[in-house]
């Protein structure tokens, strides 16, 4: 199997392609390679590569940006997907997209599984559902993997937040009322490589398993790397931001075969663990 993989020099674009190039020929393509709201860019890298899958993994990920920049969100979530759901279809390829937690508006008790209707808060979460139902419609053979809460090292994302924040040697105020599921990015790239081998078209949800507050994600992500900076529980509303985010976003599964991940708190440990032993490599 050939696989592309769009928004390569992203989060999870970066463990994609590292996780998937060890069992098969992959070619990662990052925004600099590859656009994808350009249609013509998008025709000639499925020309040249003729993937029999592409994994897109790009997206305008900024969620307070995108409420002032809602047509460059609207451009990377909703008009890419779209062309490259055309194209595929055009090419005889699979396509598998990558959305999020934020197509749930958080008012369920409880998480949230694939039969439950999307109703997003914020403008990021709109374009991303838009996106799903371009790819919905433009190619059949579909795979829509619906996440949350990505972490990874090094990268940009909300525990390496928690790790700035615990070197001001002051107490940290983390969230309590706020609810997802974080998922470490190298198991999020090993379960999408096991689905991709299955015939299971359709929406997936693919996170950490069991749903942890923020808080309890940092306190985790803490006591796993033996910091000792005070956590304390926090509310949402102390925080303010651009973006309105679900107070609830927990992801489930309702597919019997669903790769599944393991529990979140796993994916802290492995996490720390790899952290741990970079910083004790001897460097050269
Ligand atoms: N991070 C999370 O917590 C989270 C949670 C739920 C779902 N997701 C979804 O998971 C997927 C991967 O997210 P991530 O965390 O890996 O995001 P990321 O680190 O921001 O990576 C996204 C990549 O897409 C690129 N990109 C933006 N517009 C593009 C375009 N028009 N054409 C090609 N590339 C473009 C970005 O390039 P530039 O940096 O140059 O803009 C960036 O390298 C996304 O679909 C996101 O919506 C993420």
């Amino acid at each position: 199997m050939k696989i592309l993989v769009t928004g390569a020099g992203g989060l999870l674009g970066r463990a994609l392609v590292a996780h998937l190039e060890r069992g098969c020929p992959v070619i990662g393509l990052d925004r600099s390679a590859l656009d994808i709201s350009s249609k013509a860019a998008v025709r000639e890298a499925l020309g040249l590569h003729q993937p029999d899958i592409l994994i897109n993994a790009a997206a305008f990920t900024d969620v307070d940006g995108a409420e002032t920049q809602p047509d460059a969100a609207r451009k990377a979530n909703t008009i890419g997907p779209g062309i490259l759901a055309e194209q595929t279809c055009t090419a005889g390829s699979r396509l598998l997209t990558v959305s999020t937690d934020y197509v749930f508006d958080g008012n369920k008790e409880g998480p949230y599984d694939e039969n439950d209707i999307p109703s997003p808060l914020s403008v990021y979460g709109h374009t991303k559902l838009a996106g799903e139902e371009e790819v919905r419609h433009l190619n059949p053979k579909h795979f829509i993997v619906r996440t949350a809460w990505l972490y990874d090292s090094p990268g940009k994302c909300f525990a390496q937040t928690a790790l700035e924040l615990a070197g001001g040697n002051r107490e940290v105020r983390i969230a309590g009322d706020q609810r997802g599921s974080p998922t470490f990015v190298p198991h999020l790239a090993e379960a999408i490589g096991r689905l991709i081998l299955s015939d299971d078209f359709g929406t997936h949800h693919i996170a950490g398993s069991g749903g942890a507050s923020r808080f309890e994600f940092v306190r985790e992500l803490y006591c796993r790397l033996g910091i000792e900076t005070p956590v304390a529980e926090a509310q949402a509303r102390e925080f303010p931001s651009a973006a309105a985010r679900p107070a609830n976003s927990e992801l489930a599964t309702a597919w019997q075969d669903a790769p599944g991940l393991p529990p979140w708190r796993e994916g802290v440990a492995e996490f720390a663990r790899r952290k741990l032993a970079a910083e004790n490599e001897p460097s050269s």
